[in-house]
């Protein structure tokens, strides 16, 4: 288990808390793991019914550890993250998610997975995968054209900047905009009344929801991570995660 994410389950419902505060809850490899393997326990425990995401609520996650990605890029066959992202879409009992504040990268795209997600007005997503020198990951490639339509998905994804939580609602993967002193008992509350319901129903309708894009998210995930590999190496790529940590503005003028 990280200490940088805690975990507890009550009322029949996980909550997975992000704690690395001082790190905007960029996420580690070990972090991965550990909100793993309480996926894995919560969907293997017959007693929860649902399973909550979130961090503080002025920052959700800055997305994957940058410096992980220099350091120890996920680059075999399988990695942690690659679990991580399968493992997301197949899901069967529902996930919620609490946002304020950052979701980065990885902190907007698991939400196109989740079932509810409640967003604070300072909520500030972002896709910054080609401004990294990168391209899209979890399915997302896949999954915001189905949601918000090709061309709102073109903008968020290919320009990748910054934005509120008003646009992402108007793209469709918000649920609500929830003030930020209410957001994670908002969520909860959400999770509880889930779990009050009949649990096969509920995991039969997300079943049913998620049946005709499932196997296609799959594949888009691993065709995803081909590229993302390949271009973690790249001089982009380290020109972009270098200017990052050097506070300043990336130069790709020299990149054909
Ligand atoms: N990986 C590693 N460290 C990160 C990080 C990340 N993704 N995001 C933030 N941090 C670190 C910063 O390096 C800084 O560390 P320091 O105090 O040792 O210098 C600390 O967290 C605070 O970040 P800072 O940038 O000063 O906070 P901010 O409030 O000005 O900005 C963000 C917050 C999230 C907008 C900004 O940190 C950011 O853009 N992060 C990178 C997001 C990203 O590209 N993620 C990868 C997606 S694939």
């Amino acid at each position: 288990m990280s200490a940088n994410v805690v975990v507890e389950t009550r009322d029949r419902v996980t909550r997975i808390e992000l704690a690395r505060i001082d790190k905007k809850n960029a996420l580690t490899q070990d972090m991965y793991a550990a909100i793993g393997q309480a996926l894995s326990a919560a969907e293997a425990d017959p007693q929860v019914r649902a399973m909550l995401i979130h961090g503080a609520p002025d920052c959700f996650t800055a997305g994957n550890d940058l410096k992980d990605f220099l350091e120890r890029p996920p680059l075999g066959e399988r990695s942690i993250t690659a679990d991580f992202l399968h493992q997301i879409a197949d899901l069967k009992k529902p996930l919620l998610a609490a946002v304020g504040g950052a979701a980065v990268g990885i902190g907007t795209t698991l939400l196109l997975h989740c079932d509810l997600v409640y967003a604070a007005p300072n909520a500030r997503f972002q896709l910054p995968f080609v401004r990294l020198g990168l391209v899209p990951e979890a399915g997302s490639s896949l999954l915001l054209p189905a949601i918000a339509g090709y061309q709102r998905a073109a903008e968020l994804l290919m320009l990748g900047q910054p934005f509120d939580a008003n646009k992402a609602l108007a793209a469709g993967f918000v649920t609500e905009i929830v003030p930020e002193t209410e957001l994670i008992e908002r969520a909860r509350g959400a999770a509880l009344a889930l779990a009050e319901l009949p649990p096969a129903s509920v995991r039969l309708t997300k079943g049913l929801m998620k049946a005709s894009l499932g196997r296609a998210v799959g594949e888009q995930i691993d065709a995803e991570l081909g590229e993302f590999k390949e271009r973690l190496g790249s001089p982009e790529a380290k020109e972009a995660m270098t200017a990052f940590f050097e506070k300043r503005k990336p130069d790709f003028s020299k990149f054909s």
